[in-house]
């Protein structure tokens, strides 16, 4: 068995949502360019302007123009699996997978890397990003990543919720609009 798929298979789990109803975690596989530009197509603009921090997906999805959609795609789908992970996560509707959510860390030194996520507007507040998230730091650790950090906008109140409900533990810095994270993952969450 190759590595990569020795490293899907243990980083897989099912977790249970707020509403009851089940959800497959895994590392994202290269097969799954359709799924996640199906999830990007069924978001509002909001929900892909704090993820990307640009409209040019939205707009780009709304023109139809798929291969510079697709180009993203394949930045969440291409990855070495040892400086970048995306997580995602799998619903079954009508017998047919579909990506729900999806989180991601990409190194930007040896021992950190920038964190990000996104979860379709009609499955938002479900616990999603709230395991995502937790799976995501659990495996970093096991990299060597000290630190998670972002960007993000000050506008983010979602996010920012989030981080309070998970009771991140967090240094920031503000500047021009935006907020800038770092997490130390020995130390995530306040007691
Ligand atoms: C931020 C985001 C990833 C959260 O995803 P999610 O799967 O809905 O998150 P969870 O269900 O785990 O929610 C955890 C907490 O976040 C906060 N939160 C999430 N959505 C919220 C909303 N609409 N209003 C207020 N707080 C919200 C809450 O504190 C929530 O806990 P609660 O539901 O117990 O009150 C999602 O809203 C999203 O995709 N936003 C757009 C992209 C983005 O901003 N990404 C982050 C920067 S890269």
């Amino acid at each position: 068995m190759s590595s990569i798929k020795s490293f899907i298979e243990k980083y897989t789990k099912k977790i249970m949502l707020k509403n009851g109803t089940e959800a497959l975690l895994r590392p994202i596989k290269d097969t799954d360019s359709q799924l996640l530009y199906n999830l990007f197509h069924s978001c509002s603009y909001d929900t892909l302007f704090y993820r990307f921090m640009s409209s040019s997906v939205y707009l780009n999805l709304q023109k139809g123009n798929t291969s510079f959609v697709m180009k993203t795609v394949r930045r969440f789908t291409q990855i070495d699996y040892e400086n970048q992970l995306s997580i995602v996560a799998i619903k079954k509707e009508n017998d047919k997978d579909i990506i729900v959510s999806e989180g991601m860390y990409v190194k930007t030194g040896p021992n950190r890397a920038e964190v990000g996520a996104l979860t379709g507007d009609e499955w938002q507040r479900q616990g999603l990003a709230t395991n995502i998230g937790t799976f995501l730091m659990e495996i970093a650790k096991t990299k060597e990543i000290k630190f998670f950090e972002g960007e993000i906008l000050l506008a983010n109140f979602k996010l920012i919720n989030l981080m309070k409900t998970m009771k991140i533990k967090y240094n920031k810095v503000i500047s021009h609009g935006t907020l800038h994270f770092e997490i130390d993952l020995d130390e995530p969450f306040y007691e």
